[in-house]
């Protein structure tokens, strides 16, 4: 038996199967516009309906001037979600737009989208990990990732985030959480775990986008100088090893 490998390119142009159910989810990146891919430009510019968050459908309005646009909220987004869903069943091309890249952090939404349709195409992006890597002048493979950006429990998290910061082996690289668990929360259960209080941290925020800013000091300054809602919701922070 010959086994062929599938050509993704090929895969992804391939009209829709008869009574197959398709959904296409375009990651935009990490804010300005021109990170996004030639491939998502094209799947946008071909959709019926693009539905999305509204900050990551702002993104692509350049792109999305003949679709139907449903921005959803966490609220609604059941309900949108179902509304393109029924769309794609009718044959119509439905986009759903992520921020920054699939593959990281974005388990939640893709599960939505796969739960409702019989076949997921994914365009992927740059994520706002390797902004903040290139900003940090580090590599991925000499790196670990951590998100608290989860709805579960942060304790495991966390304990890794401890773990890997004791270690000293690697940078770490961390997603905080809108916005109980933001860089000043963050810093402050550093300290009360034992990380020393001249540990070093750089905080990321709005990178690529208008007003981005780094803060680079110690946990000592981040837990006692600011409070979290001095971060923006969009803020990643990165440990040098
Ligand atoms: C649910 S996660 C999704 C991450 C996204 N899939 C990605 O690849 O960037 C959203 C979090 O990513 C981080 N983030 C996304 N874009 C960012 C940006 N432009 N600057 C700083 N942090 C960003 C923030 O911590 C934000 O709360």
């Amino acid at each position: 038996m010959t086994i062929r490998p599938k050509n993704p390119r090929a895969q992804a142009e391939e009209k829709p199967d008869q009574g197959v159910t398709t959904m296409t989810v375009v990651a935009v990146g990490p804010g300005d516009p021109r990170l996004l891919t030639l491939r998502g430009r094209e799947v946008l510019e071909g959709a019926d309906l693009v539905v999305g968050f509204k900050t990551v459908l702002d993104v692509v309005t350049a792109w999305t001037a003949k679709a139907e646009v449903r921005p959803m909220a966490y609220r609604d987004q059941d309900a949108v979600l179902d509304y393109a869903a029924q769309q794609a069943r009718q044959g119509k091309r439905c986009v759903v737009c992520a921020w920054g890249d699939l593959n990281v952090s974005a388990k939640e939404l893709l599960n939505r989208v796969r739960q409702r349709v019989d076949r997921v195409d994914l365009v992927p992006c740059i994520s706002s990990v390797q902004i903040a890597c290139m900003r940090a002048g580090i590599s991925l493979e000499e790196a670990v990732f951590i998100t608290l950006h989860r709805r579960e429990d942060a304790a495991g998290p966390l304990a890794e985030l401890v773990h890997y910061l004791k270690e000293e082996r690697r940078h770490v690289i961390l997603i905080p959480r809108p916005f109980d668990l933001m860089p000043a929360t963050i810093a402050r259960q550093l300290l009360e775990a034992g990380l020393p209080t001249e540990r070093r941290a750089t905080v990321y925020q709005r990178l690529s986008l208008e007003g981005e800013q780094a803060w680079h000091g110690t946990l000592q300054e981040c837990a006692t100088q600011f409070q979290d809602k001095d971060f923006s919701d969009l803020s990643i922070m990165v440990f040098m090893r």
